[in-house]
């Protein structure tokens, strides 16, 4: 049987600490319900203590949705930890995140400890956290560029004080797909209680293999890894959801895992986090990019004609994109146009829908054609505006 891989998506904040990626208060929680459409096991919502707007988002977010696990940030002392707690403990299923630079670099110098130092901290972190929950995630910063048999050592230390998810981030960006399968298989052979906890994996893209550390890290045994809608995150980002969830269903045969995510929710949840942050999708992004299921050659073309599978390996039906069937114009019904809505990804009551198609009969009365980023930019315009 497939082995489950947990989906942790950071996208409201380590995707909103990208550079143009900030969000207003309903904007995160427009994103995070579209989350929760989306299937995805963990929101990470906010960094509590960073600001009180971070806090109240937090807060807010953890009430919004249900059949999610919703995460706070927190570095690993109590005043932090605390504070994550005020502000998820109103989710259903809410969970402490808290983390610990593991690497001689970042202890020397950016925390002046030592490493039994810093085990303490990491130990006495947990416990302080686990007092609230049993949903403790313990995270060792820049874990790919600690000494392996320190991470064992921590490893081992906040399993047994209560972790029940230990992840293993490459902060920087920095190793290697071969290299880091061989870091979480070593944790995964070495690690004496590792039966206890879950191993994650958390990447960044400076060197471009975010994607494929992750799936690398998860061949070697982790089953939960961390990520964001259309990769976005600090610096050059961090993996993509979409990329990641399409790699382990189309190579199934590889992973042997499976995820809790309804695949056809991937473009509308990008379309819906680009109209946000107002950044459009690259037309070459893998996965949901306006190209990836464009065919420009005439050899393509041909052979796509005569059989789909010679140069597709996945429909576009299957992440959510529809072939564009439906042209909205000025003679469209309501019908229609509240079936273009469903198709962008948008559930909307008949008040709304009412509202949609006034505003659709106005713009194609100026407009030949009206695109589906004019419908889009509609619903957020016209219908979400009206009833703020
Ligand atoms: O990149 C990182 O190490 C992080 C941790 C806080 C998980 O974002
Ligand atoms: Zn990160």
């Amino acid at each position: 049987m497939a082995d489950r891989v947990y989906v942790f998506d950071t996208t409201l904040r380590d995707g909103e600490q990208s550079p143009g990626a900030t969000m207003n208060l309903d904007e995160k929680i427009r994103m995070a319900r579209q989350l929760e459409t989306l299937g995805v096991d963990i929101i990470e919502a906010g960094f509590p203590i960073a600001s009180e707007g971070d806090f109240e988002a937090v807060r807010a977010i953890a009430k919004a949705v249900d059949n999610v696990q919703v995460a706070g940030l927190c570095r690993a002392v109590k005043g932090d930890i605390d504070r994550c707690w005020e502000a998820v403990k109103e989710a259903k299923h809410p969970r402490i995140h808290t983390f610990l630079a593991t690497s001689e670099i970042h202890m020397k110098h950016k925390l002046g400890k030592t490493a039994d130092q810093v085990l303490v901290m990491a130990e006495n972190a947990v416990k302080h956290a686990r007092q609230y929950t049993d949903n403790v995630e313990f995270s060792a910063e820049d874990a790919s560029r600690s000494d392996w048999d320190f991470l064992v050592k921590v490893t081992e230390t906040v399993i047994a004080a209560g972790a029940k998810v230990v992840n293993i981030p490459d902060t920087v960006g920095y190793t290697q797909p071969f290299e880091y399968y061989e870091l979480i298989k070593y944790l995964m052979d070495n690690v004496k209680n590792i039966d206890d906890a879950i191993i994650s994996v958390h990447c960044h893209n400076d060197l471009g293999s975010a994607v494929a550390n992750s799936l690398a890290a998860i061949r070697a045994g982790a089953r939960q890894v961390e990520c964001t809608v259309l990769g976005i995150g600090e610096r050059a980002g961090n993996a993509a959801l979409e990329d990641l969830v399409m790699a382990l269903n189309t190579r199934k045969e590889l992973y042997n895992v499976e995820t809790g995510i309804v695949t056809e929710q991937i473009f509308p949840s990008c379309r819906r986090l680009s109209q946000i942050i107002g950044m459009p999708i690259p037309p070459n992004k893998a996965i949901v990019g306006a190209n990836a299921f464009a065919h420009e050659s005439g050899v393509h073309q041909d052979g796509v004609i005569k059989n789909r599978l010679t140069y597709e390996i996945m429909t576009p039906a299957s992440i959510g994109r529809t072939s564009n069937d439906i042209v909205i114009g000025k003679h469209s019904g309501s019908h229609a146009v509240k079936n273009k809505a469903e198709e962008l990804g948008y559930e909307l009551d008949d008040e709304q829908v009412q509202v949609l198609f006034k505003a659709v009969k106005d713009l194609a009365d100026k407009k030949e054609q009206v695109f589906d980023e004019d419908v889009e930019a509609l619903i957020l315009e016209k219908v979400y505006r009206r009833l703020d």
